[in-house]
């Protein structure tokens, strides 16, 4: 991937947090944790901690200046445990000192009593006894009271799908100096930093502009810095404000395992009505999220899912409620599809189920309800360019969908122990945060007079490529080399009330603001070279190659010139600029609007061989058309969607998380928690789907960085493919990730 720092990774010179030349007189954090998933806080005691040689100081939630609260959605989270502790690995108290072992050790010298509380891991349990984060939404459309009596086949399932960890390469981290006046600079590792800003100037009792956050660029998020990066860097402020020293906290791994939340667990119940032709009529769905102590991100996580509850088919009659559930883990979060992936994952268990029931292919069922143009969502949006449709049949062509199922056929019909499945996995996942307001992006353009450019944004650089992407916006509008641009860090100085980046939306909007703040200073830039040329006709004047055209002619005049002239003539060669997405809004009264600027679609062929004899399996291929709009740049576009393939199908089958009865993580290290690897990975096609040019996205280009995450859902529906043709009567389950183990377990199941 030719990303802008790429040369600079492979070298190890590009700085992450840890990597921040400091300042003299560094100290370093550490934290105790909640050894107890529910209960009383009865004593903290530090003493013995305070008496080790380096230790500088403790800080507990008494000391903290402002507010002890980090909840964004929900005020419900306390940055340090004051009374109660409601998850293992919940915050109690900070140690700063000498170096990061002092400190380690010394946390461990706390001794914390706790009084134990009932604690709840289950979110049906919690259901149960109403404890939720926020009331349950319900998305209505059309009537599912009445559709049942018209439908030929009713199906109702239960299904389940896991915790997902996010394992970005560059562990939470923060890095904080006291500055002038009382306030405080902080470098963190996160998505968000007016989010790190707006809680540490609540936790500090201090203005926001008395906080500066800066982020670089940061070793992978996934959405699991978008809220909880916020943590650490408000711990690292408290102790830098009240210490008057530079500070930095590091999580190691295995910590950053066990504290941070993860992907929510889903545990769903459905209900599908079918014609005998396949259409689906009815669709009634309840899921229970797993949400953990706090809302965190819950509320936002749960709306998407409702958003997504119908993935990419037109279903007339549905009722889709989802409920909030608060249980005694680490608060879920963010991740990479938002809780969209969880929705999609039950719609397609209950086609897969309804196909079982019928005895024919899920992919019948599946063809026979995409959307067509103009088709209504359950939220009231309608499909436009909806290419649906045209990814499916693409797909289908471009692959031989026909042989590839002859293959496996034959395949299967000349091995007994190898068995072979494929699934077709079609997507559609809308773009825009579906909080409207948070829709927003601003840039700040300098030209210096060397003709050199530097761009700010409100966008974090986490491996997806942007800041090259917005260098080539640059580029492209003032048609000047790629290396004259340079992309400054993220800072909330240069761009106030970021939007984090995610959503897959940076890129959108960003660019937009970008390409904004460039034609503004575009225009100024050809009005000089009209007087300098002293032509009227601003029109026929051009810049293409770091040269000024006139009427289609070259001129003498340079790039390098026309800014050194500019500058001399006094004209403003900076610009700032906002975006703000136009024609998007939810009403959450009545659960209908526009949510979405647009959507994003797609069809995956996946393929997988099963050992039947042992359980594992191996995914020979995945084969896609994705609907990129028109990417303006194919091999960033391309490596997103690889990753997000095999980071789907990791979560769909090998990675699982596990609590034992106390809620104390059992996985967390790399060698109790598995991820894909490059042997895991399979052979990747990816087709561009041609004419899809997009009018709201950057250039006619389409959002990319969660879209083809869901594609991983068709893992595991490959995979129980296999395993039937291994077991014909086997029934199917819908109970991800499906981990070898279950795969055998449930190969040689008699019922
Ligand atoms: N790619 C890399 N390499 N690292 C990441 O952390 N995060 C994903 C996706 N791709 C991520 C990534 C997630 S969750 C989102 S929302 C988008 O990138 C955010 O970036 P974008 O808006 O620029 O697509
Ligand atoms: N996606 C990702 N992150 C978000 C969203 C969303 O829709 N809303 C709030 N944070
Ligand atoms: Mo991505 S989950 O929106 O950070």
């Amino acid at each position: 991937m030719k990303n802008y720092d790429l040369i600079q990774h492979v070298k190890g010179e590009s700085l992450f947090v840890d990597d921040t030349i400091v300042p003299e007189g560094l100290l370093y954090a550490a934290v105790c944790y909640s050894q107890i998933a529910h209960g009383k806080i009865i004593s903290i005691s530090i003493e013995k901690a305070e008496k080790v040689k380096g230790v500088k100081s403790i800080f507990t939630s008494k000391d903290i200046p402002g507010e002890n609260q980090i909840g964004g959605i929900i005020q419900d989270e306390e940055l340090l445990a004051k009374n109660i502790v409601e998850f293992v690995g919940q915050p109690i108290a900070i140690v700063v000192a000498d170096n990061q072992l002092i400190a380690k050790e010394a946390a461990r010298l706390i001794d914390v009593k706790v009084e134990k509380l009932p604690e709840i891991f289950d979110a049906r349990e919690a259901a149960n006894k109403n404890q939720l984060i926020v009331p349950p939404r319900t998305f209505v459309k059309g009537n599912t009271e009445d559709c049942w009596t018209k439908c030929d086949y009713i199906i109702e399932g239960k299904t389940e799908s896991g915790a997902q960890e996010h394992l970005y390469l560059e562990t939470q981290s923060a890095i904080a100096y006291p500055v002038e006046g009382g306030g405080i600079k902080i470098i963190s590792s996160t998505q968000s930093p007016t989010t790190v800003q707006k809680i540490t100037a609540r936790v500090l009792n201090l203005p926001m502009h008395k906080v500066e956050v800066d982020v670089l660029r940061i070793g992978g998020g996934f959405g699991g810095k978008e809220d909880q990066a916020t943590i650490w860097a408000a711990m690292a402020g408290l102790s830098a404000f009240k210490l008057k020293k530079p500070v930095k906290l590091i999580l190691p791994r295995q910590e950053d395992m066990r504290v941070t939340g993860k992907r929510h667990p889903y545990s769903s119940d459905f209900k599908i009505g079918l014609m005998k032709d396949g259409r689906i009529i009815g669709y009634e769905v309840t899921f229970y999220q797993n949400a953990g102590a706090s809302a965190d991100l819950s509320p936002a996580i749960l709306e998407r899912t409702l958003f997504h509850c119908t993935n990419s088919y037109y279903i007339p009659n549905v009722k889709a409620t989802a409920i909030s559930c608060k249980t005694n883990l680490p608060p879920n979060t963010a991740f990479r599809g938002f809780g969209g992936p969880q929705g999609m994952f039950v719609i397609e268990s209950a086609i897969f189920k309804a196909a079982e029931v019928m005895g024919i292919d899920s992919a019948e069922i599946q063809k026979r309800n995409l959307l067509n143009e103009n088709d209504e969502f359950p939220y009231g949006q309608k499909a436009e360019n909806c290419n649906s449709k045209k990814t499916w049949s693409k797909a289908e062509s471009l692959y031989s969908i026909d042989k590839i199922r002859l293959d496996v056929e034959n395949f299967n019909n000349i091995n007994d122990i190898y068995k072979k499945g494929i699934a077709v996995m079609p997507i559609c996942f809308g773009i825009s945060f579906t909080n409207t307001s948070m829709n927003q992006a601003s840039a700040l353009v300098h030209i210096y007079n060397d003709g050199s450019v530097s761009l700010s944004t409100a966008a974090i650089e986490m491996g997806q490529g942007v800041n090259e992407k917005l260098r080539q916006i640059v580029s492209e509008i003032f048609s000047i080399d790629i290396e004259k641009i340079k992309t400054e860090s993220t800072n909330t100085t240069r761009i106030a009330n970021t939007s984090p980046t995610a959503a897959s939306s940076a890129a959108d909007l960003n660019g937009k603001a970008t390409e904004q703040a460039c034609n503004n200073i575009l225009l100024r830039l050809k009005q000089t070279a009209a007087e300098i040329l002293k032509k009227n006709n601003l029109d026929a004047i051009e810049i293409k190659n770091e040269m000024v055209y006139n009427d289609s002619i070259i001129t003498d005049l340079s790039w390098t010139e026309l800014i050194k002239t500019a500058n001399l003539k006094r004209v403003n060669l900076s610009s700032h600029s906002f975006y703000a997405t136009p024609n998007i809004h939810f009403d959450r009264t009545k659960e209908k609007g526009k949510p979405f600027a647009y959507h994003v679609y797609g069809t995956a062929i996946v393929e997988a061989t099963v050992d039947c004899l042992r359980g594992i399996y191996k995914f020979n291929s995945v084969k896609v058309v994705h609907d990129f709009g028109k990417s303006f740049n194919q091999l960033i576009d391309r490596g997103q969607a690889e990753g997000a393939i095999v980071q789907g199908l990791g979560w769909m089958t090998i990675e699982e998380i596990m609590h034992n009865e106390l809620g104390q993580i059992l996985t967390d290290t790399l060698s109790t928690y598995k991820v894909p690897d490059i042997h895991f990975t399979p052979d990747i096609e990816i087709d561009f789907l041609e004419d899809a040019e997009n009018p709201f996205g950057i250039f006619k280009s389409k959002a990319i960085g969660e879209p083809p995450f869901m594609y991983g859902i068709g893992g595991y529906f490959a995979i129980m493919n296999a395993m039937k043709a291994f077991n014909p009567k086997l029934k199917c389950i819908f109970n991800s990730p499906l981990t070898p183990e279950k795969v055998l377990m449930n190969l040689y199941r008699k019922s």
